[in-house]
């Protein structure tokens, strides 16, 4: 749709790898639960590979996942659901083609790229009448390479 842009102002930099760190917020506590965490497999991803975010300790009785891009779960950054019951897999707006959610919710992302820094969000759906949720974050970010490499062009 829209034409590829090309800022004159665009901060080029070639990235070496790309950090990935794992940190969670839990909003679903009771003292019983063990605590949900994301890990990023491996922990530092070069451009073009593959990053899973394992998700561990998961709840019992759950019907299913939701993953986000970004720290809140605002629909437009739907990526992919998984409902248990049907184990089927749903895509949203965010979804690129290059991520999958495996049914014990962890989302193998393939062949990042600069775009996929930032923030991931899971959502976990319990089953039963109250529903609860677990919104996890994970952030990839870039790290430069150290040194100036070649086409660095500060603004
Ligand atoms: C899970 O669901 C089963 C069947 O509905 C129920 O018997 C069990 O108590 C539930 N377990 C938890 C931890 O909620
Ligand atoms: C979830 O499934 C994926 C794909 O089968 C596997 O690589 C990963 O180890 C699993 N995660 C956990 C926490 O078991
Ligand atoms: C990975 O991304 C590059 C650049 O976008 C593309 O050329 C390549 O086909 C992709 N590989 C896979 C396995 O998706």
């Amino acid at each position: 749709m829209g034409r590829l842009s090309a800022s004159p102002c665009t901060l080029h930099i070639t990235w070496k790898e790309l950090l990935l760190t794992a940190s969670l917020l839990i909003f679903w506590n009771p003292p019983t639960t063990a605590q949900v965490t994301i890990e990023a497999q491996p922990t530092k991803v070069s451009e073009g590979k593959d990053v899973l975010l394992l998700v561990h300790n998961l709840p019992q009785n759950l019907t299913g996942y939701v993953w986000y891009k970004g720290q809140i779960m605002d629909l437009h950054q739907f990526i992919t659901a998984y409902t248990i019951d049907t184990e089927t897999i749903i895509f949203g707006p965010a979804y690129s083609g290059r991520e999958r959610v495996y049914s014990n919710a962890s989302l193998l992302i393939q062949n990042v790229t600069r775009k996929d820094t930032g923030s991931y969000t899971i959502q976990i759906i319990k089953r039963g009448d109250k529903i609860k949720r677990i919104t996890g974050h994970f952030t990839l970010y870039p790290r430069p390479v150290l040194g100036r490499p070649p086409g660095l062009n500060l603004i």
